[in-house]
């Protein structure tokens, strides 16, 4: 293999499209429930969303996973709806609920409000260059944000669904205003990602968590138009960031997403089959894709899976991940098995 300067953080390399192995790895969610030490700290924070915007708890969550288990990336802690809620939409976590919004009306969306968003989003801002100097020098800092899409789907609804029909139907009776909003949310987006690279995140991740309810023509408008718009604009500004996109659910549509997005990293759940996954590599540095549930079973189905990946997909640049969040029951004890799993292999 061609021999390249390796920066400080391997990450980067990985996603810029060096192979390196045994691969980095880092857990969407890594800061979340299944820690004690961020369910103290939420208690201590009180709501979730005191979490988020108090950057003395948010670079506290963030650091918290990366003291314990040192993955070779941290993620920002935050919320992807802190964007809407910046453009003045009403949000709300409930313990059990999730995510709460008023359902906005057609005739509201050429009226959001962009005039407070950074300063809303300032917290966050100082929570990345915060994190920059309090992380060790070999960890990777990436920034955040929901794809529009999956945003919309939120704002309209006022919650989770589980096939995201009331954005699909509004989306169909009021495309006017719905690609409106897709297209506020992809502009407030850009210049989110840009101010979090300029406070110190190495790359960026945009969460298309709800990719995988449309249909082509619909996940061609919805998902890959406002993440290349999103793209586009956050390369003018800086033309070295390194962008993730994860379409979660995409299915045979990763394809087109890949080529037109112009995304460096792409996240994939593990509904991906291997010889897609080797195909999209073939293009870039792929990310992902164990079922968080084989990490909550442990033994042999995690053995096995994250040798499958390992196996499959080492031998070009991989990022180890989930294929999607980790989930509050995951015992501590898988995560470190896996890691030690990952970690023991023999370079390749
Ligand atoms: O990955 C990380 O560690 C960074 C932090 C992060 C959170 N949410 C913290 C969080 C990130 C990147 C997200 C993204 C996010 N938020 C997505 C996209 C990724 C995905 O999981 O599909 C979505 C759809 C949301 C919206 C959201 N936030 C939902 C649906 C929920 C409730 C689900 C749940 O697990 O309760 C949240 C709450 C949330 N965001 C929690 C965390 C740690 C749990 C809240 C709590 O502590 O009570």
């Amino acid at each position: 293999m061609e021999q390249k300067v390796a920066s400080k953080r391997v990450v980067l390399d990985v996603l810029r499209g060096e192979t390196v192995f045994p691969p980095p790895v880092w857990l969407m969610r890594q800061a979340g429930r299944y820690l004690p030490e961020y369910r103290a700290t939420r208690k201590q924070a009180g709501g979730f969303l005191d979490l988020c915007y108090n950057p003395d708890f948010a670079v506290e969550v963030t650091l918290q996973p990366i003291r314990r288990f040192g993955f070779d990336a941290s993620i920002l802690f935050s919320d992807i709806l802190v964007v809407p809620h910046a453009l003045g939409r009403d949000l709300r976590f409930e313990e059990g609920r999730g995510p709460l919004m008023t359902p906005i009306r057609p005739e509201e969306i050429a009226e959001l409000d962009r005039g407070g968003f950074h300063a809303t989003l300032e917290p966050v801002y100082e929570t990345v260059r915060r994190l920059r100097r309090g992380l060790p020098a070999e960890t990777a800092l990436l920034g955040f944000c929901g794809a529009p899409w999956t945003i919309a789907t939120y704002v309209i609804a006022g919650h989770g669904t589980p096939d995201q029909a009331p954005a699909r139907l509004f989306a169909y009776r009021h495309p006017a205003e719905f690609l409106a909003l897709l297209d506020t949310i992809a502009e407030v987006s850009a210049e989110y990602l840009i101010r979090q690279i300029e406070a110190g995140a190495d790359a960026v991740q945009i969460f298309d968590s709800w990719s995988g309810v449309l249909d082509e023509a619909s996940f061609a408008a919805f998902c890959v138009a406002p993440v290349e718009k999103i793209v586009r604009r956050v390369r003018a500004a800086r033309p070295d960031a390194v962008i993730i996109g994860f379409p979660k659910g995409a299915g045979s549509l990763y394809d087109t997403y890949r080529a037109r997005t112009g995304v460096t990293g792409l996240g994939l759940d593990w509904s991906v089959p291997l010889s897609q996954a080797q195909r999209l590599q073939a293009e870039g540095a792929v990310q992902g894709n164990l079922d968080p549930m084989r990490l909550v079973a442990g033994g042999q189905a995690l053995a096995d899976g994250v040798d499958a990946i390992l196996d499959g997909l080492g031998r070009g640049p991989l990022v180890f991940n989930l294929g999607h969040g980790i989930t509050p029951e995951t015992p501590l004890a898988h995560v470190e098995a896996m890691l030690r799993q990952i970690r023991s292999r023999a370079a390749q």
